[in-house]
Order: C-alpha cells, then structure tokens, then sequence
C-alpha cells in the first residue's frame, strides 16, 4: 500500500534465505520498500549477504540497501548496478566529514538516493557536517547486526530533534519495531520503519505490516 504517510520497509534479514522470492512474494503488496542488510563481519560482528542475493531475487519494491560494512565506499558501485534505489551507510564507517559527502555524492550521481545511518550512541551533532546533504536518515534503535533485539526507546530523543531541525528530512527508525514500537516511531517523526522479525515471524504478514502505519 504505498503512498500512505508512514512507509514500511520489510527487512529480509529475517526472513527464510532458502525460500527467499516466495518470502518477498508474500510482503510484496503490502510494504513499500525491502531492506537488504549488508553486514560484514567487520563493521558488526555478524556476516549476512551480498550483491548475489540481491540479483537472486525479482521484486517491485523499492530496494533500499543498508550497508552495515567498513569502507562503504568500495560497495557502492555494485548496488547501484543492481538498481538499489537507496544506499546507506554508517556515519561510524567513516569519520571524515569530506569522505562522507564525497560517498553521498557519489551514490547520488549514482542515481540513488543517499542515506546515513547513525547508532543509538552517535549524536546527531556527529553528522552535521552532511545531514542537508542526504536523503535519508536512519536512526538505529539496536545497535546493528543482527535481527530479533530490542527497541531502544532513548533513541527517540534523537528522532525528535532530527525531526525539529529538518521538518521535511525522510527519517527512518530501524531496529525492534512492531506494533507497538511504531506508534511511539512515528509520534517522535519517523517517516518510515525498517521491521523484520516482526514482519516475517508474523502468521499474517498483511496484518503485520498494517499494525506498523498506525499512529
Ligand atoms: C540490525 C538490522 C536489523 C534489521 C531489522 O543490524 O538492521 O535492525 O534490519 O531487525 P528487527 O526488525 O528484527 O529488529
């Protein structure tokens, strides 16, 4: 159902890697975007997936690709040729506030839309140098790696002065949501909610993804 005000993102990091197209088949029609969380074993200490995975499956949905890597910068060209619609990367990956706008740029250029990634320790103060720069803002309520963990709620003092700075800023919370960590999201500003476990966990994923939009 896109085009409501809140968008969801169905992250298939939970979902069954064996039977991953019937997964994404089944979330297709009621999600808007599909989260490939990249990790490398380095940055987090999990190891999820690549560009092969991304090229395995076949879907509508916009693909939005959550680079939880170290040197970010060596992974953009792949998931711009695999058609990502957005990239993110981590403001931890890299410190230099012109390395960061020259990789924004360059995913840009791209034809992608541009994301930053902060975890639940990383003040907002830390990305001031690109926040007007970037499409996209996601705030991280785990610290990243793995699936399953619990919402951080200090993280939504992040999201309200994000939203307070940058009214028109497409933020994006991600990390513990369901039903009833959405609404609290979605009161503090989040424009949209990265959910997987609770999403592909769910026996109706229709009813699942809908419990996310509600205020
Ligand atoms: C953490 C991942 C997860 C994933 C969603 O590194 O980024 O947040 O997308 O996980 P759930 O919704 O299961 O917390």
């Amino acid at each position: 159902m896109p085009g409501s005000p809140i968008t969801i993102t169905a992250s298939i990091l939970s979902a069954d890697l064996g039977k991953l197209q019937e997964e994404i088949d089944s979330i297709e029609p009621f999600t808007d975007w599909i989260q490939f969380d990249i990790m490398d074993g380095h940055f987090v200490p999990n190891l999820s997936f690549g560009i092969p995975v991304l090229r395995s499956v076949k879907t509508k949905l916009s693909i939005d690709v959550h680079l939880m890597v170290s040197n970010p910068q060596d992974r953009i060209q792949e998931f711009l040729e695999a058609g990502a619609a957005n990239i993110t990367f981590h403001a931890e990956a890299i410190k230099n506030s012109d390395q960061r706008s020259s990789l924004i740029k360059a995913i840009k250029s791209g034809g992608a839309k541009a994301g930053i990634a902060i975890n639940p320790p990383t003040p907002l103060s830390e990305i001031s140098g690109v926040i007007d720069d970037i499409d996209l803002l996601l705030i991280m309520s785990v610290n990243p790696g793995f699936g399953g963990q619990t919402f951080l709620n200090d993280v939504l003092t992040k999201v309200k002065e994000a939203r307070a700075k940058h009214p028109k800023l497409m933020i994006q919370m991600d990390g513990g949501i369901d039903d009833k960590t959405a609404p609290k999201c979605i009161k503090a500003g989040c424009y949209n909610l990265v959910s997987g476990s609770f999403i592909f966990g769910s026996k109706n994923r229709k009813t699942a993804i809908s419990s996310l939009r509600q205020p």
